[in-house]
């Protein structure tokens, strides 16, 4: 069974609905570690020896956050920057993340219509997660479709454990193997048949 580290960033997690609703569901899961980062360094001083400790430990990576302003809050950004290390991530001596898996887990308030050329936000959020998909890439990962609970305000408790479920479907499909014929061209892993509530 792969194990599965989950870098959490949440800055208000106390406030949160929707990231609580899927953390509660996933975080005793066996295989499953559960890193809740602005618990961890409130103070943004990342132990970067043990985060290299623990991504060696597991297979699976998965960035979980709210998408604030297009993109991940601070904490995790700080995390890429100082734990990713050239020779060690990527580079010519950088083979640490050989072939795990990775891919973002994110919940945002705007709901999917905004994210198109017509739409508010102009851009897909396909397109707003590059920089995490070539991070991946560059590390050389392979990176996953993103898993995605979206329109996050409209959403009632009923609506978010439907998600919880599907994310701890999800972490079950991780642990075994994704097969490329599962993803086709998915743009969201949360439309692969294997993942359907019925
Ligand atoms: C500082 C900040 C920035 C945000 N930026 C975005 C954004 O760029 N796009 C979006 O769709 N929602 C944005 N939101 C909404 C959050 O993504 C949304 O409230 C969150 O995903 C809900 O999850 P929670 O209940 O776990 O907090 C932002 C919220 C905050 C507080």
């Amino acid at each position: 069974m792969k194990k599965i580290l989950i870098l959490f960033s949440h800055p208000k997690f106390e406030k949160s609905r929707a990231n609580s609703a899927l953390i509660e569901r996933i975080k005793d899961k066996e295989g499953v570690t559960l890193h809740d980062l602005y618990e961890r360094y409130p103070d943004f001083h990342i132990d970067v020896d043990k985060e290299k400790e623990l991504l060696n430990e597991h297979d699976v990576i998965i960035w979980h956050h709210p998408l604030y302003w297009y993109s991940c809050p601070p904490l995790m950004k700080q995390w890429i920057d100082m734990v990713l290390e050239f020779n060690w991530a990527y580079g010519p001596k950088g083979v640490a993340l050989q072939d795990k898996i990775c891919l973002n887990v994110i919940t945002t308030g705007g709901s999917k219509d905004m994210y198109c050329s017509e739409g508010v936000n102009s851009f897909s959020v396909n397109q707003f997660l590059r920089p995490f998909e070539q991070t991946a890439k560059l590390c050389g990962m392979k990176y996953l479709p993103p898993f995605a609970v979206m329109g996050t305000h409209k959403l009632n408790d009923e609506d978010l454990q439907i998600y919880a479920n599907q994310y701890s479907k999800l972490i079950g499909l991780l642990q075994n193997t994704v097969e490329r014929s599962d993803i086709k061209d998915t743009l969201f892993l949360n439309d692969i048949e294997k993942l359907k509530i019925s």
